[in-house]
């Protein structure tokens, strides 16, 4: 028998940045505008549950944040579930709800994902920045996410000769497309010149080499894909969602140069999906930091071991080339508010198959894949959307 598909028929997304609003305000705007973007209305009474992505940074409500969510969607006395998988929350709280609707139990479900990491002194974001690594071995003598993908950079440049330059041009085109992009938190175009000279953070890693610390929230309106065909004709459909773990210590993996936990969700994603890779119009992908770009592209199939440092350097990921990658300016430049991020990947895939994306949108999108990372690695998510 045919599965039952979940498809999404409405998404809404704050500006990411250095924000006035809290937790609760950005939350509000996002599910508004959400519900505002449904084709041909949706009543709040019909969403039957919700998921919330949220690391709860800087102590906001650590407990009981999804009682908050079903406040200020007013879609009591719906249920809501919290995932919380670090800077992977909201992929896990989306791949929940597809579940959901997949298995028959609901037709309408909410994903929510949000983080205000702006409103606490630096060394308390650095704290918080750093609870979601390993505690043992990686936090407890002083190694932050920076320093832990530092690490893989200079692996990736001993083993497979990955220069400086490679990384930068990943910064530099990200800086590009968010410039195209309204909600990104940097909307300025950077040079290379630039990213080489910018003070270093963790070596081989400048500051334009990072993703920045942000404000932010993003939400999802999905349903059974019968149910969505009656709301819009512009559904977009999640034919994939995969996921897979890891260790979250570096030290206990096999390689510092591939994720295995990215390998396995494609893995899942792909199992069942209408589309091989081949068939990818834009990827959405984790780029915390630069090197975490040429990672994925290499886990997730798209490039060799070490070749997606020349596949970026002869522009093949950028707008209009042959596989634009982060096409909304990606965690670097649109911003990183971790609970967020993974929804603001599915959200893209939302605007650019309906050919709604303005000035960033990729010429005729059918197809597309996010993916999203929980800290160093040890959890990541990879879904794949599809034109209804
Ligand atoms: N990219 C580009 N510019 C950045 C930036 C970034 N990542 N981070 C900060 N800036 C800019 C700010 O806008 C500010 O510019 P201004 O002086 O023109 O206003 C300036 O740099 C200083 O900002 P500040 O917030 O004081 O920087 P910081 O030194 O406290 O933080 C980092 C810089 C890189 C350490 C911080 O952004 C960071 O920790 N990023 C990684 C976040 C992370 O680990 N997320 C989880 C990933 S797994």
């Amino acid at each position: 028998m045919a599965r039952r598909r979940a498809a999404l028929v409405g998404a809404g997304h704050t500006r990411f940045g250095v924000l006035p609003e809290g937790p609760r305000a950005l939350l509000r705007t996002a599910v508004d505008s959400a519900f505002g973007s449904v084709d041909r209305g949706l009543e709040r009474s019909r969403v039957e549950e919700a998921f919330l992505g949220t690391l709860g940074f800087s102590g906001w409500q650590l407990g009981n944040a999804s009682a908050v969510l079903a406040e200020e969607a007013r879609i009591l006395p719906a249920p809501v579930t919290r995932v919380e998988n670090a800077c992977a929350s909201a992929g896990f709280a989306l791949r929940a709800a597809v579940r959901a609707i997949e298995s028959g139990a609901r037709d309408v479900v909410l994903v929510a994902g949000v983080e205000k990491m702006n409103d606490s002194p630096s060394p308390h974001r650095r704290y918080w920045l750093g609870v979601s690594g390993d505690t043992e071995w990686e936090r407890l003598a002083g190694l932050t996410f920076a320093g832990v993908y530092g690490l893989m950079a200079s692996r990736h440049m001993a083993d497979y000769g990955t220069t400086a330059e490679a990384l930068a041009a990943v910064a530099v085109k990200n800086h590009a497309n968010g410039a195209r992009n309204p909600n990104a938190q940097f909307q300025k175009v950077i040079t290379r010149e630039q990213v080489l000279g910018a003070p270093r953070v963790a070596d081989p890693l400048g500051l334009l080499d990072c993703c920045p610390v942000s404000d932010g929230a993003v939400a999802l309106l999905l349903a059974g894909e019968e149910v969505a065909r009656t709301l819009t004709d512009t559904p977009v459909l999640v034919v994939g969602a995969g996921a897979g773990s890891d260790t979250l210590a570096l030290q206990e993996r096999e390689s510092l140069t591939s994720l295995s936990a990215t390998k396995a969700a494609a893995t899942d994603a792909f199992r069942h999906a209408p589309f091989d890779r081949s068939r990818l119009d834009f990827l959405e992908v984790h780029d915390c930091f630069t090197i975490a770009e040429l990672l994925a592209l290499e886990d997730l199939g798209m490039a060799p071991p070490g070749g997606a440092a020349a596949m970026t350097l002869e522009g093949a990921t950028a707008a209009g080339g042959r596989l634009p990658v982060n096409p909304d300016g990606g965690l670097k430049a649109k911003g990183h508010p971790i609970g967020a991020s993974g929804a603001s990947q599915a959200y893209e895939a939302f605007v650019q198959l309906r050919a709604s994306a303005g000035a960033r949108q990729v010429a005729g999108a059918e197809r597309a894949l996010t993916h999203n990372v929980g800290g160093s690695g040890a959890s990541a998510t990879v879904t794949l959307f599809q034109r209804g």
